[in-house]
C-alpha cells in the first residue's frame, strides 16, 4: 500500500517553513518518503486552521477530494489519512470514503492517537506522583472522535469527569457510552479539574489562566494547540504536555512545522503502521477500541512510542 497523509496549515506563518519545492497547483506535496520500505507522502492543503472551520464546508471537502484524486492517479497512492481539522470537516472521514472518485482506503488516525493521549495521561500521572481516584479529569471536545475513545477509556480511572463539548444533545447521547462519576457541561467548565484533555477542532488556542486550576496538568492534544505558550508563561505552575507526538527516526525526519526532531504526530504514525500492516481496511467515525488496542501492539512493535513528555517538543524533566 502506498499512504498519504492530507493535513493543512496551522497558521499564515506555516508556509515559511514548508520547503519550496512542496507547493504544486495550491496543494503541498513532499516528495516520495521510503520508511523500511512503505512508501508514502505528506501532503496538505493550503488552508489555514481558521480557513478549514470557517469556510464553507463543501468547499474545503471538494479541496480535500481533488486532493485524494491527485494523489491517487499521480502518486498511485491507494491509503489516505486526514490530519488535523480534515478529520473534522469530512465527519471523521465518512464522507471521503463516500466519494466514487476516489477508490483507496481512508484512515483518521484518530485510533492512535486516542491511545497515545491515554498513555501520555497515564505517563503524566506516573510522573508527578498521582493517584486517578484522588484527582477531576476533564475532556474538552468529549464528544469527538478522540474525545469519545478517551472518554470511554479514562473517565472509570478517575474520581470525577466533567466532560465538555458545545452541544448538549451530544452531550447526552455521549452519557449512555460511558462508566463513571461524571457531569457534561457546555461550558468550559475547567477550574476544578487537576487534569485537562484537550481535543477540540478549535482552530485556535482555547484556555486562559482563569481555566486552570493551581499545578494542572494539560495533556493538549488539539492541533493547533488550545493551550498556548503564553498562558504556559503566566502560569508557571501548570503543566502543558503534547497529546500525539511520538518516537520516530530522525533519519526520516518529516519537515512539518513544529514537529520537534525525533518525533512525529500519532496520527501519521497509524497510518505508516497500517501500510506496514497491509491492512486494507477504512477506519473512519467512531473508533472501534478493538481497533485501538490494535494500533497499540503495532506501535510496541514499530517503536513508535512516547518514550518521554514535552511541551511544545522540549522535555519535560
Ligand atoms: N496530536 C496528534 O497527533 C493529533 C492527531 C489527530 C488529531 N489531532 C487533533 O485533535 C483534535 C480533535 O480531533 P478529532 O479528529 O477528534 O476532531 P472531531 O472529531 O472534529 O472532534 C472535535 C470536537 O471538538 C469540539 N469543539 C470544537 N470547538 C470546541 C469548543 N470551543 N469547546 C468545546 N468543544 C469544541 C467539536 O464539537 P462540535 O462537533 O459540536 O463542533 C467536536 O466534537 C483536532 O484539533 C485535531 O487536529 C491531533
Amino acid at each position: 500500500m502506498k499512504f498519504a497523509t492530507i493535513g493543512h496549515l496551522i497558521d499564515e506563518k506555516s508556509m515559511d517553513f514548508i520547503p519550496k519545492e512542496w507547493a504544486i497547483n495550491n496543494m503541498i506535496v513532499s516528495p516520495e518518503k521510503n520508511i523500511n520500505g512503505i512508501k508514502g507522502h505528506i501532503t496538505g492543503l493550503t488552508l489555514t486552521a481558521r480557513q478549514m472551520m470557517e469556510l464553507p464546508i463543501e468547499q474545503v471537502r471538494e479541496k480535500i477530494l481533488d486532493t485524494a484524486i491527485f494523489l491517487q492517479e499521480v502518486h498511485e497512492v491507494d491509503l489516505i489519512q486526514l490530519g488535523a481539522l480534515t478529520t473534522s470537516v469530512t465527519s471523521g472521514g465518512v464522507w471521503l470514503t463516500q466519494q466514487n472518485e476516489y477508490k483507496g482506503f481512508v484512515n483518521h488516525g484518530d485510533s492512535y492517537t486516542a491511545a497515545v493521549t491515554c498513555h501520555a495521561v497515564e505517563k503524566a500521572l506516573n510522573f508527578y506522583n498521582k493517584e486517578p481516584s484522588k484527582l477531576t479529569l476533564s475532556i474538552i471536545g468529549s464528544y469527538g472522535v478522540i474525545g469519545e475513545a478517551v472518554s470511554k477509556i479514562l473517565i472509570s480511572k478517575f474520581k470525577k469527569s466533567i466532560l465538555i463539548g458545545r452541544r448538549l444533545e451530544k452531550l447526552k447521547e455521549l452519557t449512555s457510552k460511558i462508566d463513571g462519576n461524571f457531569q457534561i457541561s457546555t461550558d468550559l467548565d475547567t477550574a476544578s479539574a487537576d487534569i485537562i484533555v484537550t481535543a477540540t477542532s478549535h482552530p485556535k488556542a482555547l484556555l486562559n489562566p482563569t481555566h486552570l486550576k493551581k499545578n494542572a496538568i494539560i495533556i493538549d492534544v488539539s492541533q493547533p494547540p488550545n493551550l498556548s505558550h503564553e498562558v504556559c508563561k503566566l502560569r508557571p505552575d501548570i503543566c502543558r504536555i503534547d497529546g500525539g507526538y511520538v518516537e520516530f527516526p530522525v533519519k526520516h525526519k518529516i519537515n512539518i512545522p513544529g514537529i520537534p526532531s525525533g518525533k512525529i504526530f500519532s496520527c501519521i504514525v497509524e497510518v505508516i503502521m497500517q501500510a506496514m500492516e497491509n491492512d486494507r481496511n477504512n477506519h473512519v467515525g467512531s473508533i472501534e477500541l478493538e481497533h485501538l488496542e490494535k494500533t497499540k501492539n503495532w506501535g510496541r512493535k514499530y517503536g513508535f512510542v512516547i518514550n518521554e513528555l514535552t511541551n511544545f517538543g522540549k522535555t519535560i524533566n
